[in-house]
């Protein structure tokens, strides 16, 4: 399976702004979004699903400037939502109730609450959930129901969400007790879904996925959607294979489109993407303070850290990154590492051009999960957000000041 072996290029522009220059006016570390490659990423996957009927709603915790939300919707997507903050930042970014899917891990009946006043569809994602929706509600609000289908899958524990001991969803071998909560308030289930994990290669895990909702599926009868979860994996490192989205469109098009003849009815699919719409469209430029030589390590110190990219150290993520400012140096190895008080390795023992104080570095694949995690630790700002539309750059967030770090806290006299 080498077609979707990826060869991951390392610019120097983005849709012909030059990413050097981007620094000069804008400063770092900065985020850089390239908006053009994540309407086309939208594009990709409706096209992978085209003999479906698909409705993608974007993972809005990958990445959830207002800016990005809205492209995402003009490229023809919905959303999911995961916390009360995120159903607003969308409502602000112009999506509609009926675009918006809110599913939520944990949360107080009051935000459901406050999500249902809204309009918005509620992801049930445990049976006393079910049974104060039941009793607030009854039959009057459409629902979905999250399931936990018993598959381990995806890059690491950390990002597998579908196995039996992980917090979300229901249980499939709670099923019972499932439907006689349905039956008992008269709900009107009209999705049931299940997300697997982050970083899954193979369409066999979607397929079976898609199999453990079939079977629950059979048993409800006001149903209109399947949603399958996100986790399409991207590649991170040269020679890493993605998910042949192609392939899964096919397949897993074709296993729903035979269950709807069974279930009688053409229901339609849906892919909450995170990842696979926002992840390689971004990029954290960033630049070296420090080079420091010890007897068995170079260190290329840089002005980022795990408060603004906390994948490498949270997950042993590996994230491609170039020496912007040598694209010709001689190759040395190098540890990245970032100027927080904390071991934060970006890269380690990687060969990299040479590399100087004051040289521009671009880690890669900063997309999803990068702003959207990042912190104020070590009292450090974030950095500002910058999105390439149509050719042009445009300041999307401004780099946190001092003051944003202070305006909430009150000095007490003593
Ligand atoms: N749907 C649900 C219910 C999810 O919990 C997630 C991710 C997604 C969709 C999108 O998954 P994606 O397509 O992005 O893989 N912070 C981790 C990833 C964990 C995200 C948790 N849920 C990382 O940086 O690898």
């Amino acid at each position: 399976n080498f077609k979707n072996l990826i060869a991951v290029p390392n610019p120097s522009h983005i849709q012909g702004v030059s990413i050097a220059s981007l620094a000069d006016q804008f400063g770092t570390p900065l985020y850089l979004y390239d908006g053009d490659k994540i309407s086309s990423q939208v594009k990709i996957l409706q096209q992978a699903f085209a003999a479906t009927p698909l409705k993608i709603k974007y993972a809005t915790k990958a990445l959830s400037n207002i800016n990005v939300l809205k492209l995402i919707r003009k490229a023809g997507a919905g959303v999911d939502a995961v916390s009360i903050e995120e159903v607003k930042l969308c409502m602000m970014a112009g999506y509609t109730a009926e675009e918006i899917m809110y599913t939520p891990s944990g949360v107080s009946f009051e935000e459901i609450q406050e999500a249902v006043a809204m309009g918005i569809m509620i992801n049930l994602d445990s049976m006393p959930l079910m049974e104060q929706f039941g009793e607030k509600y009854g039959n009057t609000m459409p629902a979905c129901i999250r399931i936990n289908p018993h598959i381990m899958a995806g890059g690491n524990l950390k990002i597998s969400t579908g196995h039996s001991e992980s917090k979300f969803g229901i249980s499939i071998e709670q099923l019972p007790a499932i439907l006689a909560i349905v039956e008992k308030y008269k709900l009107q289930i009209v999705g049931l879904h299940i997300h697997t994990g982050s970083d899954i290669l193979d369409a066999e895990v979607f397929l079976k996925g898609g199999n453990v909702l079939f079977e629950a599926a059979i048993q409800f009868s006001d149903l209109k959607f399947l949603d399958f979860g996100g986790g399409f994996k991207v590649a991170y490192k040269p020679g890493d294979i993605a998910t042949d989205i192609m392939e899964v469109g096919k397949k897993v098009g074709e296993a729903f489109q035979a269950f709807c003849q069974r279930y009688g009815r053409q229901l339609e699919l849906w892919l909450e993407p995170g990842k696979f719409l926002v992840s390689e469209a971004g990029y954290l430029l960033v630049k070296a303070n420090v080079v420091k030589e010890s007897p068995s390590v170079t260190f290329a110190g840089v002005d980022t850290g795990l408060n603004h990219l906390i994948r490498p150290m949270m997950y042993d993520a590996y994230h491609g990154l170039y020496n912007l400012s040598n694209p010709d140096g001689e190759k040395r190895k190098y540890n990245v590492v970032g100027y927080i008080c904390e071991t934060d390795t970006i890269a380690a023992h990687r060969e990299l051009n040479e590399i100087k104080i004051g040289d521009l570095l671009v880690i890669k694949n900063a997309g999803a999960y990068g702003y959207s995690m990042a912190s104020n630790y070590n009292s450090r700002l974030r950095p500002a957000e910058v999105m390439i539309l149509d050719g042009k750059a445009h300041l999307i967030r401004k780099r946190e000041s001092f003051e944003d770090l202070i305006r909430n806290q009150e000095t007490l006299e003593f």
